[in-house]
């Protein structure tokens, strides 16, 4: 007597195509459950990526629009600088006596911050060792534009930089 026939029973060909088909049933089932899932999951995913690329652009539109910033005159005395933030960028109310500016403090060059050195009556960027003069003008580095002037209207005791 050989081992296969205490182990398996005979099957018919019938009952082998059965079991055939079971099968294909049930894997097809779960491929057909397997893709459905992998399907949900990339809308899912595929949506919360979309809602988080429009989130991210109507941030940087919002970042793009500048909103005006009010001041109180009382807190710029003349002959002072103050540093403000203006459209999420550095920027810096002057007051002389004869009026009052609103710089960027951004380098035109590549977006570096640049600093004001009273001892030398200048800007300078330290990134590429710019240097613009008292009224943000070009005066040595690679910048070929000047710091850029932000609208100022004095509206009673308030100062308000930007577009109103
Ligand atoms: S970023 Fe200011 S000189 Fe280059």
């Amino acid at each position: 007597m050989s081992n296969d026939s205490k182990t398996e029973p005979i099957k018919t060909e019938d009952e082998s195509q059965k079991t055939s088909n079971y099968f294909d049933d049930h894997s097809l089932y779960g491929r057909r459950r397997f893709l459905k899932g992998v399907f949900t999951g990339i809308g899912i995913f595929g949506t919360g990526f979309l809602g988080a690329s429009s989130i991210s652009f109507l941030s940087s539109a919002e970042a793009m629009e500048s909103k005006p910033v009010e001041l109180s005159l009382a807190n710029i005395p003349v002959g002072e600088r103050i540093k403000i933030l203006y459209n999420n960028q550095p920027a810096e109310v002057i007051r002389t006596e004869k009026e009052i500016i609103a710089r960027s403090l951004v380098c035109t060059h590549l977006g570096c911050i640049v600093m004001w050195e009273k001892d030398n009556n200048r800007y300078y960027c330290p990134c590429h060792d710019a240097i613009f003069d008292a009224n943000g003008k070009v005066v040595s580095g690679p910048p070929s534009m000047p710091l850029e002037n932000i609208k100022v209207t004095v509206k009673g005791s308030s100062v308000v930089v930007g577009n109103i």
